[in-house]
This record gives C-alpha cells, structure tokens and sequence, in this order.
C-alpha cells in the first residue's frame, strides 16, 4: 500500500521516479506526486488521481534535477486529496518526506508540534514526522540522518520513508519498519530506491533489502551506510536480482492481468520445475526440508493468510487433511492475530502471502512465533518481508503479478500446498505409492491442462456478455472447488463491481436459494469426482427456480450439459487438482465482464496489491 520510489545520482531523476510510479501504481493509485532538488531549490509537484495525472500536471514545470523523491498514495489518513498526496514539507520547506505506512501515534506528536507553532498543510500521519524532523534538526543542530533516526525513536506504527533536504542535496535517508523499502545500487555511483524492486531492475541488479528499523544513509560521496535505529552500523548485504524486465511488461496484452491468467502453464511449471519427478518417483522442496520431520509429527497446521491467497489455503486444507492426514486450520490472519490464538507445541504455522508484505500476515506470524511455533511462508516476492521472518519456506516462482486482483499467484500457492502436502504424505506413509506416483504425472501434467482450459476464451467472452449486466452472482463448488467458487466470486467483486458469494453447494439452501430468480447467474464447478452427483441435485435446485446455470465440468459430460444454460469444459484430472483447472474459467469470465463493463482491470477502485496496513 502506496509505492515509494527515489534516486540519488547524476542522472536526471525525473523519468526515473516516473517509470519507478508506473511500476508501483499497484499498491496505490489515490494520488501521485515527487519532489526534485534543482538549483537550491525543492520543486514539489502532487496530484490527485494515477501518476498519468501527475505527469499532465509537471509536464511545463521543472522537472530537473539528479535528487528526487516519488509516491503513489493508497489512503489511510485524509482523503484522497492534492492536499493530502506526498511528499510532503516539513514547516519551513527544507525537507521533503515520503511514507508508506501508519504513523499510530500521530495524534499526540502533532498536539505537541502544533504548540510549537507547526502549521498542517494536510490531514496525514506522515506531516508530523517531516515536522519532527525539522524540528529536531533546528533544536539538536544536527545532520539530515541523525535528526531522522531520532524523530523515528518517537514514533510509532509502520514505516517505510525517503526524506530528503535541499541542506543536503547529496544525501538521501531512508528507514523502514514493517513496510518493505529496497536499495538498489547503481553502475555509475547512483542510487534507487523503492518499495519492492521492480522500479530499479532495469538499471542494476545489485540490491540491498532493508531490515525493520533499519536506516539507510545513501551519500554521493561515502556511499551507502546502513545503521540500526540504536546508530549502530550494520554491513549492508548486497544481492543479486534474478527478476527479468520483461516480467513487468504487458508483452502485447491488453492488460496485465490477461496477460498473467495465459501465464499460467509456464507460471505452474516454474512452480514445480526441479521440485518433482513422476518417473523416479519424488518430490521435494528444499526450502522446508529440514522441517520435514516436524511436519510428519505435527498434529496442527495452521494456515494464516488474507484475500485470494486465503483461499488458496483452503485448497491446501482438503490436500493436508486428505493426502497427509494432519489437522488444519485456515485462519484470516487479521482474526487470527487479535484472538488470542492456542498455540501448541509442534505446531506448524504456514503464512501464505503473494507480496510478502500483508501487514495482518505478518503480524500474525510474528504472534505465532513468538508463542514458540514454527513458521513457514509460501510468498512469491523473493526478498519479501515474509520470506525472511519466517524459519524456512517455498517461493512460488510465479513471476512479478502486477494486476491487482490475483491469478497465477493463486494457481502457484495451490501448486506449492500440493506439492508440500505429498511430500509430508509420502515421508508420513499416508499416500499409496501407486496414487503418489499418479498425482505427481498429473500435476506435471497440468500446465498443458491449463493451456487447455485458455482455448476456451472465446466461449467464456461470449458467456460475458449474457451476464455482464447481472447485479448479483453466485458461485458454488463442493470439495476442494468450494474455495473455487469463493475466489471466483471474489474476482467477479473485485473487478467488475458485480456483487458475487461463493458457497459450499449444499449451503445454497440455508440462506442464498432465496435470492435465485430468472435474472441470477449461478456458476458452478461440476467436475467429475464423489460429490458430482450431489452437485447435480444442487443444479436441479437452482434450475427449479429458474435461475441461470453455468457450469464448469469435465470435458465430455453429458449429464450436466443437458441442464445447464452454458457449460465450460476442463480436461479430467486428479480430483485434489480439480481447483488449478477449475479456477482458470472464472479468472476469464471476471476479466471479460471487467472490460465489457470498462472497468480500470488492473487496477480496480479502492484496491491495492499490497496491503501494508492493518
Ligand atoms: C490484497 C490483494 C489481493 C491479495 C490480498 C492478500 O487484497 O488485492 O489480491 O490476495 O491482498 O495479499 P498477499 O500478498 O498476502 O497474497
């Protein structure tokens, strides 16, 4: 939730900050703005809206200059307003700050700072630290970093921040707590900063991640220091990116989100590449390896996770619970943290975030861990702050998901669940040979399965059309497809603003069958396996109330098809597989809807990718 971005060198900072906006857009898009040094002078220009807007309005103003900050805001505190867009000044205009965060005990600092004659220019969290800053700086006299390290020893909340002073034009300091902030380090003595590393791929794949309050002072001069919040140095530990820039780019799609949903086959595979070997009989992911016995004798797992990666987690709860026979549960991290959660010995706590950012995932697995359980993490954003809380975990190796609403991020989660979930199975003696081996040729042989399910895109455009006009949808799914139908749901609200529920098939009864009339879609995964029948009577119900059927069944089903007003097939498969198939229908159908409805796809309103806030 918002995106920061800033540079330091002697290139001109402009386009860079810009594209780094562009880049960034998906965690916020309320409003845009940068400051730029130039000629002892900080030219400061923010509006409201996307970074399109900002750059209309700075297209005849002066944009020079070699310093620059740069945000795009998602709002917390203020309205989504010119006022309340960063960076913001501090009272006398020497400093300029930008923040992605909560600043939680703004209230009090600014009471204090308005006695000291501190005029608010906006309604932010983040203007009272800038004003702290200055203040600091004026009574302390000291430098830039100092006057920064000492204003965050007052504060409270989530931070990740770039300040910078038209005093120091050769300084840029940064710090983070709880909010994600990346160093890159430039060829030619230059230096990028920014939330996550998409922004400064394209100029060095040298990157330092910071730690939670950890400052960066980045000098033209000395270089880059890293100091903890104690003003202890540390040494900074510089890796190597392995993100290609193509990755970012929409590769002649329309939007990013299609273009992930047809990246799919590749983005599974990647999944699984190197981790399984049907023919030999093995799966294995390194990154939990060392906890595999902990695994085979844990009585509990706990998943905690939010939003479609949530339900990626029930997915995994039917393939724990099935195939390695260990009790789950599936928490919304944001519940999970604040109740006070039994915590037992050997418990397995695994977070499952796309960004490795989610502020409740993080929280909750800091909670469970310091209950003494082990956590693991499943994240796709290598570096994630996730990923490195965590005692061991698997990378999804999705690749970079830039539209907000997730597709190959879910497809991936599930591919890692399975994959971790045979892999206990196998060690634990819960799974036969001949259905281990099985389920590992059928997951290889998903991709082309997906590749499959795409084909049917023009079918699915047409179906979209019917319904895009609905206000209401349902979605049902029985099994491991109940989580289908709720991420399918999900999809269809977040993007095309259509209301939409996913229910377990057989709950339709106690509540939503009243709401089926003519007019309602109902979308349900009847797929081949032990509950098809059941679904089949669920089918009857809504038909008897002449609601609409569509239907996502196993390819050559005749039974259903007779039934229903539009069926979408999918190849057979495994039926734990069924969600990987099962899904892909229901990302088409909500991005078809989406665009007939010209709804911004990629980014939807009031959503952003990563939520760094509570
Ligand atoms: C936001 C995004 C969702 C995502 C959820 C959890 O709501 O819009 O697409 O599923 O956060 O994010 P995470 O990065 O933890 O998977």
């Amino acid at each position: 939730m918002c995106g920061i971005v800033a540079y330091l060198g002697k290139k001109e900072a402009y386009p860079i900050l810009i594209k780094g906006l562009e880049r960034l857009e998906y965690r916020g898009y309320d409003s845009a703005g940068v400051a730029l040094f130039n000629n002892g002078n900080l030219n400061l220009y923010k509006k409201q809206g996307k970074v399109a807007n900002l750059v209309e309005f700075a297209k005849d103003k002066d944009t020079s200059g070699s310093l620059g900050i740069a945000h795009t805001r998602w709002a917390t505190h203020g309205e989504p307003n010119d006022r309340n867009a960063h960076p913001h000044f501090s009272g006398n205009e020497s400093i300029a700050i930008i923040h992605n965060g909560i600043i939680e005990n703004y209230d009090v600092l600014k009471e204090e700072l308005k006695k000291r004659g501190y005029v608010f220019k906006s309604d932010t969290d983040t203007e009272v630290l800038v004003h702290l800053i200055e203040d600091i700086q004026k009574s302390e006299g000291v430098k830039l970093s100092e006057a920064v390290r000492m204003a965050l020893m007052n504060v409270t909340g989530a931070y990740a921040i770039c300040v910078i002073s038209k005093d120091d034009p050769n300084t840029l300091v940064a710090a983070r707590k709880s909010s994600p902030l990346v160093v890159g380090i430039g060829r030619e003595n230059d230096f990028y900063l920014a939330s996550d590393a998409t922004p400064i791929i394209e100029y060095t794949n040298k990157v330092v991640y910071l730690d939670d309050e950890e400052i960066a002072v980045v000098n033209l001069e000395k270089g880059l220091k890293i100091y903890s919040l104690q003003d202890e140095e540390k040494t900074p530990y510089v890796q190597e990116l392995e993100m290609q820039l193509e990755a970012l780019e929409k590769g002649g799609y329309e939007h990013f989100m299609l273009k992930e949903i047809h990246e799919q086959p590749r983005s599974i595979n990647d999944c699984f590449r190197g981790r399984l070997n049907s023919v030999e009989g093995w799966v294995e992911l390194g990154g939990i390896k060392e906890f595999e016995k902990k695994f085979t004798k844990a009585k509990r797992i706990v998943m905690v996770a939010c939003g479609t990666s949530w339900h990626a987690c029930l997915v995994g709860e039917y393939l724990f619970e099935d195939l390695a026979r260990i009790n789950v549960e599936v928490e919304y991290a944001s519940e999970f943290r604040y109740r006070n959660p039994i915590i037992e010995e050997g418990d397995i706590v695994i977070a499952v975030s796309q960004s490795g950012e989610t502020a409740d995932t993080l929280a909750a697995l800091e909670l469970a861990k310091s209950k003494g359980a082990i956590i693991l993490g499943i994240c796709n954003v290598v570096g994630s702050s996730i990923s490195r809380i965590t005692h061991a975990g698997s990378y999804t190796h999705a690749g970079p998901e830039i539209g907000v609403a997730s597709t190959k991020a879910f497809t991936a989660q599930v591919t890692v669940l399975t994959l971790m979930a045979l892999s206990i199975a196998k060690k634990k003696g819960t799974i036969s040979e001949s259905k281990f081996r099985t389920m590992l040729a059928e997951l290889e042989a998903i991709p082309a399965k997906v590749s499959e399910v795409l084909k049917t895109n023009d079918l699915i455009e047409k179906i979209s059309a019917q319904y895009k006009d609905a206000s209401n949808a349902l979605y049902l799914g029985r099994g491991s497809s109940f989580p289908v139908a709720l991420e399918g749901a999900l999809k269809l609200k977040e993007i095309s603003y259509i209301h939409a529920e996913g229910y377990p098939a057989a709950e339709m009864k106690h509540g939503p069958i009243a709401l089926i009339d003519d007019e309602m879609p109902v979308f349900v995964v009847a797929t081949e396996g032990p509950s098809y029948e059941k679904v089949v009577s669920n089918i009857q119900e809504v038909k008897a109330r002449k609601g609409k059927i569509i239907a996502v069944v196993t390819e050559g089903d005749t039974q259903v098809r007779e039934m229903a007003d539009s069926v979408i097939e999918i190849p057979a498969t495994d039926e734990h597989l069924v969600p990987l198939l099962a899904t892909i229908p229901f990302q088409l159908l909500s991005y078809h809807i989406a665009v007939m409805r010209g709804c911004n796809v990629d980014q939807p309103r009031n959503l952003a990718k990563s939520v760094t806030v509570e």
